[in-house]
């Protein structure tokens, strides 16, 4: 299994979202964060405040799918979260040791 965590720009979190349902994954967990790439913040859109606005709003998105879905999960995922501009965010991708779904024990795979 693999962890797909993207962080994004918070006004495509549902478009993200549909495209994952749409795919079939199910199971998502989103977390209001924020954060800045190499460009620290700046010339994204807060252009007016720069001088103290360097922690840009983001959405953390993170899903566990199985190895054999994660390569779909990121492409799907980057088609919808890209526009284009800096700061549209990044993706990073964890190997899984187990999951477990609490009521019934399933475990790996089937408990996705
Ligand atoms: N190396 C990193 N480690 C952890 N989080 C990161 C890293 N790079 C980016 N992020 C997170 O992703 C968000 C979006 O990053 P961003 O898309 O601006 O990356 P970038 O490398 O500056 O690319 P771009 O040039 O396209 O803007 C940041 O606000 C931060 O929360
Ligand atoms: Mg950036």
């Amino acid at each position: 299994m693999k962890k797909i965590e993207a962080v994004i720009q918070p006004f495509k979190l549902d478009e993200v979202k549909e495209a994952m349902h749409g795919i079939g994954i199910e199971g998502l967990t989103i977390t209001e964060v924020r954060g800045h790439g190499r460009q620290k913040g700046h010339k994204e859109s807060y252009r007016g405040q720069e001088y103290h606005v360097d922690l840009l709003p983001k959405v953390k998105i993170e899903t566990v799918v199985p190895d054999a879905r994660a390569e779909e999960a990121i492409n799907v995922l980057t088609s919808a979260a890209r526009t284009g501009k800096i700061g549209d965010g990044k993706i990073f991708v964890y190997d899984v040791a187990e999951a477990i779904r609490i009521r019934n024990g399933d475990r790996g795979d089937a408990s996705l």
